[in-house]
């Protein structure tokens, strides 16, 4: 055979257009056996144990701690200490160092924090690489020049730290929750106690290491890993305020729970977008935009464009090139650098989806998939859209907190108003079109915490996040995100 043949055999032609495997190495990230409770700087042995595993292929990852009420208490204890023996009393620039620190530290080691991230949560690394670790590191330096600046970002007011917050995150983005939780409160001289969900507490557990190389005093960051009933002992635990982002109906029961007790409270609960296309928009921009509003982290986000509202003048050419678009998503492997569409988290929310979606079908909507082929081990579900929708089915009323779109239709921009507002949530919205004019129309009617024109699922830590009505109360993000961590004489 002369060279060149021998070339020819190595490289065949191509027989498709489909994207090689591309995956990304695991073996940046050691992960642990078993995890403790990490309290006052040190590995506290945990009492009970339950296994974490990775959703995209059911393997056992690592055991984690299912924090007692004893255990809750001495993690919450260890931040009162930290409080007490000086992190309240140090000048805002010192505690400015160590965010800095940690922000960077996030930076150096972000490469290990996403595989880890894609591997116990089922998200596509190329989200957690370049959406959830960057905004991670963000939040810690934005805050961090927060810290010594707090009696200019509050004039006349003497801000004060309040004490010991006692936080608890989801497990659509774990690592990102958790810089929203600790940075603004270190920042304003709280320590805390932070729970990640059940299903994704191996970023958080890493995260201690990173407390650790950043010299941080023992106790200002404490993390106790458990389900609910871990999560009930904070509430009900000796701390003076409560961070809190998940569903609303654990939100409820929070609120009841503190109600007289005189501790803070923010929660930041669901959502059940719109997301509203005029028929002047840029089409194109406008389909990415619908497809990035809800196939982004599997739809499992709380700001998610889940309801889609398209004026009837162009609904034929929406749905035609959507669902075009749809055929293109990749589903698969969440390490894999090409995925656009990872694994659903848990089983339970799997299951949630298909209730809904199975509700969708029955109450008589159109539901379209794409031709895609699912990995048979762990929890998936096709990227979903349904058509002929109305306002009272159960898809366009309920989160369903999946990759399932319900598409509505619209004639008037007034009309457009009322159908988006009429939701029991209100945390996010979305609008196209070509007019400035009509975006800032919209925008004031839509009783919504965050509005994003021409644009979605845009985030920036100098911005403030949160929501009306039973999406919950409070906002993370920007100056506003400090002023639930500061007491004002
Ligand atoms: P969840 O609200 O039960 O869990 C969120 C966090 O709260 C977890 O850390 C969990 O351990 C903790 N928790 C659970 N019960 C608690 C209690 N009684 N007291 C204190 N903490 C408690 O949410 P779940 O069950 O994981 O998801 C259910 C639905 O909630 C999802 O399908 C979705 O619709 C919505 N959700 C919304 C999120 C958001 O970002 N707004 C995040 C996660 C879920
Ligand atoms: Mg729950």
């Amino acid at each position: 055979m002369t060279e060149l043949e021998k070339k020819q055999s190595r490289a065949p032609v191509p027989s498709g257009w489909d994207y090689a495997p591309a995956p990304e190495a695991r073996d940046i990230v050691r992960i642990e056996e078993r995890y403790g409770h990490f309290v006052g700087g040190e590995w506290l042995e945990p009492r009970e144990t339950y296994t974490t595993i990775a959703p995209a292929s059911e393997e056992p990852l690592a055991e984690v701690g299912q924090a007692t009420p004893e255990e809750v208490r001495s993690a919450i204890q260890a931040a009162r200490d930290a409080f007490q023996n000086g992190w309240s009393a140090l000048p805002g620039s010192e505690r400015a160092k160590y965010l800095f620190r940690i922000a960077r530290i996030l930076q150096e080691r972000s490469r290990e924090f996403a595989v880890l991230e894609s591997l116990n949560g089922g998200k596509p690394i190329k989200e957690s690489r370049d959406v959830d670790l960057p905004l991670a590191a963000a939040h810690f330096f934005y805050y961090a020049g927060w810290a010594d600046k707090l009696e200019y970002a509050f004039p006349n007011r003497r801000p004060k730290p309040i004490g010991v917050a006692g936080q608890i995150i989801p497990w659509n983005f774990p690592l990102l929750m958790l810089a929203w939780k600790i940075a603004p409160a270190l920042a304003a001289g709280n320590t805390v106690v932070l729970k990640p969900a059940e299903t994704t507490p191996l970023t958080a557990l890493l995260f201690c290491d990173v407390v650790r190389q950043a010299e941080l005093p023992p106790g200002v960051v404490n993390i106790v890993t458990g389900d609910g009933r871990t999560g009930v002992e904070i509430v009900k635990g000796d701390v003076d305020k409560i961070a809190f982002t998940g569903s609303t109906e654990v939100g409820k029961a929070i609120q009841r729970e503190l109600a007289g007790t005189g501790k803070r409270l923010t929660l930041e609960l669901g959502g059940k977008a719109a997301n509203i296309v005029f028929d002047d928009c840029a089409l194109d921009q406008a389909v990415e935009g619908i497809v990035n509003g809800i196939y982004f982290n599997q739809g499992h986000v709380c700001c998610a464009g889940s309801r889609l509202f398209v004026q009837e003048s162009i609904y034929e050419d929406v749905v035609k090139k959507l669902k075009r678009r749809m055929k293109t998503l990749r589903v698969g492997d969440p390490l894999d650098k090409n995925t656009d569409v990872g694994a659903i988290n848990s089983r339970q929310q799997l299951e949630k989806i298909k209730e809904l979606v199975a509700a969708g079908e029955q109450e008589g909507a159109e539901i379209y998939q794409p031709p895609c082929k699912l990995p048979e081990k762990g929890y998936w579900f096709v990227p979903t859209v349904f058509t002929n929708v109305a306002q009272s089915y159960r898809i366009a009323q309920e989160e369903i907190f999946g990759p399932v779109l319900s598409v509505l239709t619209f004639r008037t921009p007034d009309e457009a108003v009322e159908k988006a507002n009429n939701t029991p949530y209100g945390l996010s919205a979305g609008i196209w079109t070509e007019k400035g004019s009509r975006i800032l129309w919209m925008a004031e009617r839509l009783r919504a915490g965050v509005i994003w024109a021409n644009t979605f699922n845009r985030f920036d830590p100098a911005s403030p996040f949160g929501g009306y009505k039973e999406s919950g109360f409070g906002r993370e993000g920007g100056r506003h995100g400090l002023e639930p961590y500061l007491e004002f004489e």
